[in-house]
């Protein structure tokens, strides 16, 4: 389903359910990552993109202080909670934590003067190191943003306040790559972010390249899986080498030190895959890194595909966060792309996605080669989609636009 039709669903289950059509309707994108991965809770590089698929919420502004939300994607399921009173997890439905955390941070920064009615849907597969669960967050910010709920509504401080949302209410210790693609994605371009300094540097993929992701189907939950212990590693580790996070150290640096073979490993992956990433952005042609606009495409996808593999196997092997069945379908990709791209696991890791990039012309070579060589563990076949970098979160209509078809009634309180 298109981004467009779940805008058209959830403005339709907005009236439906709460007898007026919304006032507007709001997009945040997800993101799929290129490389990078585990090093932006390090103070370090990543390259990801907002994608094509994300979340929509349609929103009306209440004159009260109640939050009202229908999950368009939860059967239709519901929540209500009053901003005047302390916003408390609600375990029986899980997906309400990111809305809940976000109005807590929105009411802890005094933002939020009235409530407001919300109908979410999305189109991400979830638990797919795609980014889900930010797509929402930062989704909520930009539907109070809408309603003049929020000030100041910079682009960063939304995916900040979305952050601590995930790592305060939700529980994931997560770093802020996802929330800021989210926030401040570009149409066409990935974006080199210093997770120090989030300051942004867009760069343009290869025009003969397509982004692929191929989803193995093996589901991961980020609280559930070891991503709070690999940032503890990583915590300990820069400790041990008395800086502040492991951006600060090189290989070098880490030989000197006598870490214990495990914590050895985790700090190897997060200083190399810095490297890596800045490497790729270089590749791309990051503004004052020495741009290698000359060479031509096969040759910039031939060095990054070199990158993503050096990537996936440090993933797997130092850091220990791939699955046998992703490491198959990463292997498939990149034995058929015989060195043209590359692929590797993206996002939190335990599951989820490969990301390829691909030349255009050979994506379906992949397509078959992974039709006819991958089953995940279930036996499901893989799900594969190109996606397209797109712009981060905005305003996909207000009342002036509002698509019809939606059964609109009066307003009514
Ligand atoms: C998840 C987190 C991000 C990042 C990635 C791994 O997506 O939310 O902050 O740490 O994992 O790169």
């Amino acid at each position: 389903m298109s981004l467009t039709q779940v805008a058209q669903r959830a403005i339709d289950a907005f009236a439906m359910v709460f007898e007026t059509p919304p006032q507007g309707a709001v997009q945040a994108p997800g993101r799929v990552n290129l490389i990078g991965e585990h090093t932006d809770y390090n103070d370090g590089w990543v390259l990801p993109c907002a994608i094509d698929r994300g979340t929509v919420i349609a929103v009306r502004k209440r004159t009260d202080r109640r939050v009202r939300v229908v999950a368009v994607d939860y059967g239709l399921e519901q929540d209500a909670f009053d901003l005047d009173a302390p916003v408390v997890r609600q375990d029986s439905q899980p997906w309400s934590h990111y809305i809940r955390g976000m109005a807590q941070q929105m009411v802890l920064g005094g933002h939020v003067v009235s409530g407001l009615d919300m109908a979410v849907s999305g189109n991400i597969p979830r638990g797919a190191g795609l980014s889900s669960s930010a797509s929402l967050e930062v989704a909520v910010g930009k539907a109070f943003q809408f309603c003049g709920l929020l000030h100041p509504p910079g682009k960063t401080d939304l995916a900040r306040m979305a952050q601590r949302a995930e790592n305060v209410f939700v529980g994931c210790q997560c770093g802020i790559m996802d929330q800021l693609a989210s926030a401040c994605g570009q149409r066409n371009r990935a974006l080199l972010i210093d997770c120090r300094s989030l300051e942004i540097t867009p760069v343009e993929l290869p025009r003969s390249a397509s982004i692929l992701i191929a989803h193995s189907m093996v589901h991961r939950g980020l609280v559930d899986s070891q991503y709070n212990a690999r940032r503890k590693a990583c915590e300990v580790a820069a400790k041990e080498m008395g800086v502040s996070a492991l951006r600060d150290v090189t290989m070098s640096d880490l030989r000197r030190v006598g870490l214990d073979d495990l914590t050895f490993r985790r700090a190897r992956h997060v200083i190399t895959e810095n490297d890596r990433t800045l490497a790729a952005a270089r590749i791309l042609g990051a503004s004052g890194s020495g741009a290698a606009h000359a060479e031509d495409d096969e040759s910039r996808l031939r060095a990054l595909g070199i990158l993503m593999q050096q990537s996936h196997a440090s993933m797997r092997d130092d850091f220990e966060i791939t699955v046998p069945a992703i490491d198959e379908l990463a292997h498939i990709v990149n034995q058929t792309l015989d060195g043209v791209g590359g692929a590797r696991m993206t996002g939190g890791g335990f599951g989820g996605c490969v990301v390829a990039l691909v030349p255009t012309d050979s994506l379906d070579d992949v397509r078959a080669a992974i039709s006819r060589g991958y089953r995940s563990p279930a036996g499901e076949h893989a799900n594969v989609f190109v996606c397209s970098a797109e712009a981060g979160a905005g305003v996909l209509h207000s009342a002036s636009d509002m698509p019809s078809g939606s059964n609109a009634r009066s307003p009514k309180h």
